[in-house]
């Protein structure tokens, strides 16, 4: 019911319970793509696993926590953007996402992420927004490049997949280094 245009056939959406079949479908298309750069919780392998990462985010939501939301290109979820976690108190968060391979390189996690940037920090009033991404993923540090963060750092072989430790950047952008015209 609710939605944002990204561009003139992409939609970004709340991502909710009630859409776990076409959740489990764009699994289903991104599962090998994504595998190796989020966290395996989020790569199920059945509706049900799916239904689950849904109503996780929902209870987290509900606290005021962590938000999921999706991204609908020609009629079709493609992926999506979430905050991975929500802080009011602090002022932090942190934002991820992912999206299925033909979905690529159209700028839509560029657009989405802004979004959120905007509603972080334009209409809740946090401070600071981070980005987590594997040291070796190219595709995703360039997206926090484009947002405008600052690569703070990099935890040494934090990041286990696959039986090697892999790095983990951490990159951020805060409230005042947003530009004012980019914040509603
Ligand atoms: C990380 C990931 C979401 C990035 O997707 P993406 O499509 O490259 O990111 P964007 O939506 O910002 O699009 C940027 C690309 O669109 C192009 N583009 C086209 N129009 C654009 C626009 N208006 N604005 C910005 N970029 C645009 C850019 O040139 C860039 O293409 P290029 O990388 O081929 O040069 C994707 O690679 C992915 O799902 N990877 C696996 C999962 C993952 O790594 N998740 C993140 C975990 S930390």
């Amino acid at each position: 019911m609710f939605s944002l245009p990204l561009r003139d056939n992409a939609l970004l959406r709340p991502l909710e319970t009630w859409h776990a079949e076409e959740f489990a479908a764009n699994l289903d298309r991104a599962r090998e793509h994504i595998r190796p750069w989020v966290g395996q919780a989020f790569v199920t392998d059945s509706l049900d696993g799916a239904r689950a990462t849904l109503l996780r985010y929902a209870e987290r939501q509900a606290a005021d926590g962590a938000r999921l939301y999706g991204i609908w290109l020609d009629g079709t979820l493609v992926g999506g953007v979430m905050f991975v976690s929500l802080d009011a108190a602090s002022g932090n968060c942190e934002i991820g996402c992912w999206l299925e391979p033909a979905a690529e390189g159209h700028g839509l996690i560029t657009a989405a992420c802004g979004v959120l940037l905007d509603w972080a920090f334009g209409t809740r009033g946090l401070h600071r927004a981070a980005w987590h991404c594997r040291a070796d993923n190219a595709r995703s540090a360039a997206v926090a490049g484009r947002l405008g963060m600052t690569l703070e750092g990099t935890e040494r072989e934090s990041w286990p997949y696959d039986g090697v430790r892999h790095d983990t950047q951490i990159w951020s952008v805060l409230a005042h280094e947003r530009p004012a015209a980019r914040r509603p």
